[in-house]
């Protein structure tokens, strides 16, 4: 099986090595390809990623290369895993909309509008040339904004399917609370990508008895901090939102928390120069613990999992994924992207029944994807007009004076990433 990973260049990929190593019987793969056009990073990632094969005893071939069309050739599944402008474009995100009073996120809010004007066009570009290339060729997006991208993909006819490690996180977290194994237990996993929450938690598969009453009493406190939200709220509502939530929930206080200290994508830029040293280090031969310190925990097993069932060799049948709604949700669109709990198989991703949606979850989820809509459309056609309209139809900015501001800042520090500008 051939695996090619766009962004394979990314200080991240070790971490997905390390799962493809683990966990090859699930995904034999014999030829890995990362494809990243900065060649010397490249490298880099790439040596460490012969050794960890290596100290495995993994005999699958890692090549690494800059020529997107040659990587993607033959591959069986492609990974896309980029971020177009890097950590300073991210960095961007995170700081112009604070200067409006609105969350600086890279996925929600202005910023997370910013990236996806970025990214669709040099993802339906990539996702074009693997189709050329091979058009029976699955593509697994976790490029964000995951939601969006993947309504441009599946709106251009490809082959694709969202995953985020938002889910595996809480299952693998629950699972640990309840002393079971993760496989043991199935969410009640309901909303958008970034925008969930988890209604229920079912032990042994969808049918199963619901713990979440009592894993709410047991742990509650436990699984409040990791939020960072107040444990009446979990309480008073019975269900854990995921901690995108709490941009929301608490938005004036993230706020003035981010206004006193530097952003996330400047913690992130550190910690990727000193693991770029130590990559450069022939000794190491595993993934560096620092590694634990950014966003991704369990990303390789999801990846893993993913590709197992959409290559029809195993993976679980169940998983989480973003996928078009076709009716699972009633009160959105058929062609909305949700991020919903799907039997995977070779066929792609099938939307399990949901339960209906209380509304005070609904009606943010029906929101959102009437701003991912405009969002997209502003991705695809460009304009102020449309940018200012996505702005506007976003929860967490909604007045004129605000998206306005919003706009002007986000096209004057985008300029050179937006064809139309
Ligand atoms: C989580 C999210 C990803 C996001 C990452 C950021 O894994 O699901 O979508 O990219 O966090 O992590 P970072 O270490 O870059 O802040
Ligand atoms: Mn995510």
């Amino acid at each position: 099986m051939k695996l090619t990973v766009v962004g394979g260049g990314s200080t991240y990929t070790p971490e997905l090595i390390d799962g493809f190593a683990r966990l090859r019987d699930t995904l034999p793969i014999t030829e890995l390809v990362l494809v990243d056009p900065a060649a010397e990073r490249l490298e880099l990632v790439g040596g460490l990623a012969r050794r960890i094969f290596a100290k495995q005893d993994h005999a699958g071939k890692v090549v690494t290369t800059s020529d997107l069309d040659a990587g993607v050739e033959g591959a069986d599944a492609v990974l896309l895993q980029l971020r177009v402008g890097g950590q300073a474009a991210r960095e961007q995100d995170e700081t112009w909309p604070l200067e409006c009073g609105c969350v600086g996120q890279e996925t929600t809010g202005a910023g997370g509008l910013a990236k996806a004007l970025r990214t669709v066009p040099v993802v339906l570009d990539i996702a074009e040339r693997v189709r050329r290339a091979n058009p029976d060729a699955w593509i697994i997006d976790f490029t964000n904004p995951v939601g969006i991208v993947t309504r441009a993909l599946l709106q251009a006819g490809h082959k694709a399917v969202g995953l985020c490690n938002v889910a595996i996180g809480f299952q693998r977290k629950f699972a640990a609370l309840l002393d079971v194994a993760p496989s043991e237990v199935h969410l009640d996993h309901v909303g958008l990508n970034h925008l969930t929450w988890e209604r229920a938690v079912r032990l042994g598969g969808p049918e199963g008895e619901n713990v979440l009453p009592r894993l709410l009493a047991e742990h509650g406190d436990a699984v409040a901090d990791d939020l960072r939200l107040p444990r009446p709220v979990l309480d008073r509502l019975g269900v854990v939102p995921s901690y995108y939530l709490r941009y929301f929930y608490a938005h004036d206080e993230v706020v003035r928390e981010l206004g006193s200290k530097p952003s996330r994508a400047a913690e992130v830029a550190a910690m990727e120069k000193e693991l770029l040293e130590m990559y450069g280090d022939p000794a190491l031969d595993e993934k560096p613990a620092l590694l634990a310190k950014r966003g991704g925990a369990y990303y390789s097993e999801a990846a893993v999992d993913l590709a197992a069932a959409l290559l029809g060799g195993g993976g679980s049948p169940y998983q989480v994924v973003n996928t078009y709604n076709n009716g699972t949700l009633p009160f959105l669109p058929d062609d909305a992207v949700i991020e919903t709990q799907a039997a995977v198989g070779a066929h792609g991703a099938a939307p399990l029944p949901v339960a209906p949606v209380d509304p005070l979850y609904a009606g943010l989820i029906a929101n959102v994807t009437a701003y991912e809509d405009l969002a997209l459309e502003a991705a695809l056609r460009g304009g102020r007009d449309r940018v200012f309209k996505a702005l506007l139809a976003h929860p967490l900015v909604g007045q004129y004076a605000y998206a306005d501001g919003l706009t002007d800042r986000l096209i004057a520090h985008n300029r050179e990433h937006l064809a139309w500008a």
